[in-house]
C-alpha cells in the first residue's frame, strides 16, 4: 500500500460541527426544521446538494437563484467560523498518525468535497504537508462518486489498488469502493457493511498499513 487518501471534515479535523452551526443558522432563518441527524446526511455531500437535503423539510419550493444566495450565505457563516481555527485545532493523535505514516515513506493525500479544503489545511498548519490535495475545486461530482479519490490517486501517480481511503461518511465509503479503493471507516463509516477496515480509533491506521504491506 503506497498511499493513504484522507477525507478532511470528520477525519483530519472536526469541522462538521461548524458546518452544523452554519446550516442551523440558515435553517432557523428560513423557518425550516434541522437537527444533528439531518446534519449526518450532509457528510461528504457538496454544498448545493446539502442545501437540497435541508430543503426537503421546507414547506415551499426555492428557485435556483434563492438556493445560490442561501448557499453563499451559509458559506460566509462557515468561513467566519473557520477563521477562529488555528494550529491548536489539529488533534495531537491525528498529527501522530500523519507523522508516523510520513516517516515510513507512505504517500499522503486529501480527498474532500469541500471547496474550503486549502483554507482549512492552512489554518491547521498543514498547507504544504500533503503530497496531493484533491478537493471540491477540482471535481464535477461529489461523493458517492469516486471522482475526488481518483483525482487524488492520479495526482499521486498511483493506482487505486495501491491506496487506502480513510472516511467518516457512508457516502465516502461508497465513493472509495466505486473507485476500486480499499477503505478504512471511522465513526458512522465503520458501520458501512462493505467497509474494508472498520476502525474505532484513527490511531490504529499505521498498524493496518504496516500489516497490509507485510502481506504483499
Ligand atoms: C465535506 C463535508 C460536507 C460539506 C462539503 C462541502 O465533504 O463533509 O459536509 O458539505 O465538504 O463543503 P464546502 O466547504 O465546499 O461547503
Ligand atoms: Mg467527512
Amino acid at each position: 500500500m503506497k498511499a493513504v487518501i484522507f477525507d478532511l471534515d470528520g477525519v483530519i479535523c472536526f469541522t462538521d460541527k461548524l458546518h452544523y452551526k452554519a446550516w442551523k443558522n440558515i435553517a432557523d432563518e428560513q423557518g425550516i426544521y434541522f437537527d444533528e441527524k439531518i446534519n449526518d446526511r450532509l457528510r461528504g455531500v457538496s454544498r448545493m446538494e446539502s442545501l437540497d437535503i435541508i430543503l426537503e423539510k421546507a414547506d415551499r419550493a426555492y428557485s435556483f437563484d434563492e438556493k445560490k444566495e442561501i448557499a453563499e450565505k451559509k458559506n460566509d457563516i462557515y468561513v467566519s467560523l473557520l477563521d477562529t481555527m488555528s494550529e491548536k485545532d489539529l488533534d495531537a493523535n491525528v498529527k501522530v498518525v500523519l507523522d508516523t505514516l510520513r516517516s515510513r515513506g507512505t504517500l499522503l493525500a486529501i480527498g474532500s468535497s469541500s471547496k474550503n479544503t486549502k483554507k482549512i489545511l492552512e489554518k491547521l498548519g498543514l498547507r504544504d504537508f500533503f503530497d496531493a490535495v484533491s478537493d471540491g475545486t477540482n471535481i464535477t461530482k461529489s461523493k458517492p462518486d469516486p471522482e475526488v479519490f481518483l483525482k487524488a490517486a492520479e495526482m499521486l501517480g498511483i493506482k487505486p489498488v495501491e491506496a487506502v481511503v480513510v472516511e467518516d461518511a457512508l457516502s465516502g465509503i461508497d465513493a472509495a469502493l466505486a473507485g476500486g479503493f480499499e477503505c478504512v471507516g471511522i465513526g458512522e463509516a465503520a458501520m458501512h457493511p462493505k467497509v474494508t477496515y472498520p476502525l474505532k480509533d484513527l490511531a490504529d491506521l499505521p498498524e493496518i498499513v504496516l500489516r497490509k504491506n507485510a502481506d504483499i
